[in-house]
């Protein structure tokens, strides 16, 4: 999807982007880039980087390969950003199997966990020096339609976006007098490259019919894109401590 826009609403800001390879995070940036932003894409895909960073023609966007579950990841990330943080879109995320708790296993949860979730936690720890400096930032943090139910993935996956929301809000709580804001995006289904297999049958017994029902639509990472945008900017000065469904509907019901 294209945007030939005249909105250049991140002309001179610098954002950092995790997830920067593929889906969400990947559409996040290149609308990024088109409104006039720096960027700093971190994943852990150095070929997705190397081929995003080929197909954006601007000199703006600088990638930084790592596992963000690590603090050294983290802290390359901040340095690639030299000195100015703007914004911090927290999108990076994994799935769980659909594991039910009597099915999990302790490597899933640590490892869902420290993707989904500290390394949110890190990153805008890292941001918020520079932030608080400014007295302006704007963190967005991807959550899930798992966030808001029971019924939409495994345990580990459920807790890790239900405790990304409760994250968010904190962040918010914290520094909305200093002129920072944290915001969530709940997306429903995306078509992206996130590897969602069953490894449990008992979920996909239990899970499968809530999902063909409640799923009502596919969105594309661009849609997704433009919520996370409207709240890293200014269009959103007034929002902070929400959690944005883009999910055609799905919490609704
Ligand atoms: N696709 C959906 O239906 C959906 C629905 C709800 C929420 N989400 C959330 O949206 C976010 C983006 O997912 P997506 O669907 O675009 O997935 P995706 O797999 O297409 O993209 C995620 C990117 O993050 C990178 N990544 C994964 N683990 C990493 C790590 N440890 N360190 C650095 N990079 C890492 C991957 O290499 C990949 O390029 C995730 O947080 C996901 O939980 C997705």
């Amino acid at each position: 999807m294209s945007h030939a826009s005249s909105t250049q609403r991140f002309a001179g800001k610098t954002v950092i982007v995790t997830g920067a390879g593929s889906g969400i995070g990947r559409a996040t940036v290149v609308r990024l880039v088109q409104e006039g932003a720096s960027v700093v894409g971190s994943d852990v895909s150095q070929e997705r980087l190397d081929t995003l960073a080929a197909e954006l023609t601007a000199s703006t966007f600088a990638s930084v390969v790592g596992d963000i579950s690590s603090e050294e990841s983290i802290q390359r990330i901040l340095a690639a950003a030299n000195g100015r943080v703007d914004a911090l879109a927290n999108v990076a995320g994994i799935m769980d199997g659909f594991l039910p708790p009597h099915e999990l296993d302790d490597a899933t949860w640590d490892r869902v966990m420290s993707v989904n979730l500290t390394a949110v936690m890190r990153l805008t720890r890292a941001v918020l020096p520079l932030m608080r400096a400014a007295k302006s930032g704007s963190i967005v943090n991807v959550s899930s339609e798992a966030g808001l139910r029971g019924s939409a993935a495994g345990s580990a996956y459920t807790t890790s976006k239900h405790a990304v929301i409760g994250f968010t809000k904190s962040t918010a709580f914290f520094y909305s007098p200093e002129g920072i804001r944290c915001n969530a995006v709940a997306p429903g289904a995306v078509a992206t490259n996130i590897e969602a297999p069953f490894r449990s049958a008992f979920a996909g017994e239990r899970l499968g019919p809530f999902m063909q029902v409640m799923v009502p639509s596919v969105a594309t990472a661009e849609h997704l894109a433009a919520a996370i945008t409207w709240l890293l900017s200014d269009d959103s000065l007034n929002v902070t401590g929400a959690i944005l469904a883009s999910d055609g509907g799905w919490s609704a019901i």
